[in-house]
């Protein structure tokens, strides 16, 4: 059975900049160059598909392609290099951005922090740092402000829970932290540079009589027991969850540092701090109790039986349907599906990934979540953080000498559901 997707539901697909954009200096940069080895393919983010020159020839494959939005995000590093001075020249970059994606019919929808840092910033204690709110805010208002009426769609801070977990508690990522407590104060911090920014946006927009919708994308990973007829299993499931998929959006809609980040205290700004909730989906998460891991609260991760991506991860497009019912039953807002995707090689499971993910999204819809649109992780090939460029996401490959970039199949098989809003019958498997 096919499924028509409404006129105004946004199709496209999400970047970031650290992964695409190529020559930056940010807390990522810093640490590809000083350590060795915790990148696995061993590359450094480097020139990465110079998409900050190549913009205009991307965004118009965009367009070409039939998609109607498109997200991205804004480097702060390159805006506000040294603290509090702007630079105006990438202000004006972003804007183009921004203008050339309206001009090619593309909803443009603007990522404020996706990971990286200023190194100025990173220094000063990054998201922990009493001052953080105000300085992020500050950020944020001036590219509001830049931007002008062109932006009415906002993520303030691309997935928290992702960056306190491996920057804070796995010391995977910057800063390198291993510690719950650092974990939760991270938590804690970003929730208030949320509301700052939340805030900040809301108070430019007003002042000129912009529309702004804010939220953050925030990243659903279910945990589900290995065995449900196991207590243990069952309650190894609970923390984890609790603090890695509700503590961020219960923070935002209640305004309080809930336990175990805080004590209930209140936050200016972050009461009713979602317009909607921006969705990164990617699989769901078998956990098993295993007593050896008090560092991971108990809860082991269990490799995925079934159709699994080259990351490992489970490919089970009914946990897609099951997220977004589940969100919208319990928080009501209005659901913007801004990442999901697969990491494959050959792009032999990206089409009827594609389609799948996209009929469930529409189920979803049909059953009545107010779904606003699907936007697929990623336009093409690139720095895929501590994997490098080992994994590919992207709809085009990118050649790693020349930076062309070659249409995959996935990319021609979405561009035909942009175009006609129609997500066709199951793909036949090949075997
Ligand atoms: C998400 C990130 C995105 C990308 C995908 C694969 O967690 O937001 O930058 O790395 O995973």
């Amino acid at each position: 059975m096919s499924r028509r997707l409404p006129d105004d539901f946004l199709l496209g697909c999400a970047t970031a900049a650290h992964q695409v954009e190529g020559g930056l200096t940010n807390d990522w940069t810093l640490m590809e160059r000083e350590r060795t080895g915790w990148i696995r393919d061993g590359s450094v983010s480097g020139i990465a598909c110079d998409h900050h020159s190549r913009y205009r020839d991307d965004l118009r494959s965009l367009a070409d392609m039939h998609h109607s939005a498109h997200r991205f995000s804004v480097e702060w590093s390159r805006v506000e290099p040294h603290e509090g001075v702007f630079d105006r020249a990438e202000l004006d970059h972003y804007r183009d951005v921004v203008r050339t994606c309206r001009s090619l019919g593309l909803e443009p929808i603007v990522t404020l922090h996706h990971f990286t840092l200023p190194q100025w910033f990173a220094e000063r204690g990054g998201v922990v740092d009493a001052d953080a709110p105000r300085l992020f805010a500050r950020f944020v208002a001036v590219c509001a402000e830049t931007f002008g009426a062109g932006v009415r769609w906002w993520v303030t801070i691309n997935e928290p829970a992702v960056l306190a977990v491996l920057g804070h508690l796995r010391g995977e990522w910057p800063p390198m932290h291993r510690s719950m407590r650092s974990c939760l104060a991270a938590l804690g911090g970003m929730a208030r540079m949320h509301a700052a920014a939340y805030t900040a946006l809301h108070r430019v927009a007003a002042a000129h009589g912009w529309t702004a919708h804010v939220s953050v994308a925030h990243h659903e990973r279910p945990m589900l027991p290995h065995n449900p007829g196991s207590v243990l299993d069952r309650a190894a499931t609970v923390l984890p969850s609790a603090i890695f998929n509700r503590w961020f959006l219960r923070a935002c809609t209640t305004g309080r540092l809930l336990p175990p980040v805080g004590r209930g205290q209140l936050v200016p700004g972050l009461r009713g701090s979602l317009d909607y909730l921006g969705l990164n989906y990617y699989c769901e998460e078998v956990v098993r109790f295993n007593a050896r891991q008090p560092a991971d609260l108990f809860a082991e991760i269990v490799a995925a039986e079934g159709p699994v991506s080259a990351f490992g991860w489970a490919i089970d497009a009914s946990g897609l349907r099951r997220a977004v019912e589940r969100l919208w039953a319990e928080f009501r807002l209005p659901i913007l599906i801004t990442e999901n995707g697969v990491a494959d090689e050959d792009d032999e499971l990206r089409p009827g990934f594609l389609r799948d993910h996209l009929a469930a999204v529409a189920d979803a819809a049909a059953g009545g979540a107010d779904v606003r649109g699907y936007l697929h992780w990623t336009l093409m090939d690139n720095f895929e953080w501590a994997e490098g460029y080992s994994k590919r996401f992207g709809l085009l490959a990118v050649d790693r000498q020349t930076l062309a970039r070659v249409a995959k199949p996935s990319a021609t098989f979405f561009a035909e559901v942009c175009r006609t809003r129609v997500v066709p019958d199951p793909i036949p498997s090949k075997s």
